[in-house]
């Protein structure tokens, strides 16, 4: 009997990849959302890769009455994947109530339903973020949590006490915690993909608008850190290597060998990349230019942070495996179809 899996925030960009590989290792999938930061057309993409359309739900985690139904009319679900959260830093500095309301509230009502429900246990999606600016690099497990530098940074670092708080309660649940580093690109097919709202904040969706001559040119935020070329580093990880990770870490909370009641995991390549040079592997990837200028440093912006993946490379047996190359080639098709699919 395949196992059932909830993703919240499933239509979102790593939840829809995400969907696809469960889908592909036999889970049956159920997805709510409430495609405030997403669209519903990313389930025909979700179908046309794997030849089946998860349940959809449409609806907000932050109200239980809605998730209790959900649970209510799709039994025998094994465990979930919580990507449903608001995820931009520069806003949750302008709407910090929205965020502390959106993210904590939809995290306590899905714990809080687990134990009714039978639920196993609950992998979440965590960031990198909590660890603020490192002071070494590569980052491990254990180094220590920085203060929050954002009310979004700092919802991660509140929801992994919570569930922590909640399982050592002695709930009957287990939870795997992943730590994301920087997730880019997009599915090789080109069928699903990031679909920035607006103005991408992040780098990798201006890049590819921007050699689209969407955007009129990049900016490079700072090109006078303590870096080898300037500009800061980060460890960018394949969005289809991130969604794996997540296949491996439910078969591991659910199966027999669970490393425990809590485990926290560092998802990265181990790679440090710095901006200037993922512009360089864009332009080698695609053959397309991407004029861009240096421009000002961004506040809140950390210098350099990259993963230690070791235990997750050893534990969870994941390994980044796509080339950063393969990723600007990747990305730069999903931005060449949905001009195509604009048009
Ligand atoms: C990467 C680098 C910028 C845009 C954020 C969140 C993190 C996670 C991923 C949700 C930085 C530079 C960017 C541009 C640039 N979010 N840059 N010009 O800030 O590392 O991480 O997104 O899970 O929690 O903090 O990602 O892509 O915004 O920036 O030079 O137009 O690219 O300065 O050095 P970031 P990013």
């Amino acid at each position: 009997m395949a196992k059932k899996i909830l993703v919240t925030g499933g239509t979102g960009y790593i939840g829809s990849h995400t969907v696809v590989e469960l889908q592909q290792a036999g889970y049956e999938t159920v997805i709510i959302d409430n495609l405030s930061n997403s669209n519903i057309g990313v389930l025909d993409g979700i179908e046309a890769i794997t030849g089946s359309r998860p349940v959809f739900v449409e609806g907000d985690c932050t109200d239980i009455g809605t998730l209790r139904r959900l649970f209510e009319e799709n039994r025998g679900i094994n465990g979930i994947i919580n990507f449903a959260a608001s995820k931009a830093v520069g806003e949750s500095v302008e709407k910090p109530l929205m965020y502390y309301r959106n993210n904590l509230n939809t995290l306590m009502n899905l714990l809080e339903l687990m134990p009714e429900y039978g639920v196993e246990g609950i992998v979440f999606s965590s960031s990198c973020t909590v660890y603020g600016e490192p002071d070494i690099n590569p980052i491990d497990e254990t180094a220590p949590i920085k203060t929050a530098t954002s009310p979004y940074g700092n919802t991660k670092q509140i929801s992994e006490e919570i569930i922590t708080d909640f399982i050592n309660s002695g709930a009957p649940v287990r939870s795997i915690i992943l730590r994301y580093f920087n997730p880019v690109g997009a599915h090789p097919s080109s069928l699903i993909g990031e679909l920035p709202r607006g103005v991408p904040n992040n780098l990798v969706p201006y890049l590819t608008q921007t050699a689209a001559g969407i955007r009129k040119e990049l900016t490079v935020f700072g090109d006078n850190y303590d870096t080898p070329d300037g500009s800061c580093i980060r460890d960018y990880i394949d969005v289809v290597d991130l969604a794996k990770a997540h296949v491996m870490a439910m078969e591991r909370m659910l199966g027999e060998n669970s490393g425990g009641k809590i485990e926290i995991f560092n998802l990265g390549t181990g790679r440090g990349v710095s901006v200037l040079e993922l512009i360089s592997a864009f332009e080698k990837a695609t053959g397309v230019k991407v004029p861009y200028r240096i421009g000002e440093r961004r506040a809140g912006d950390i210098e350099k942070i990259w993963a230690d993946p070791a235990k997750a490379n050893s534990e969870l047996g994941w390994k980044a495996e796509v080339q950063v190359e393969e990723t600007m080639r990747n990305a730069w098709a999903w931005q060449c179809r949905c001009m195509k699919n604009q048009d």
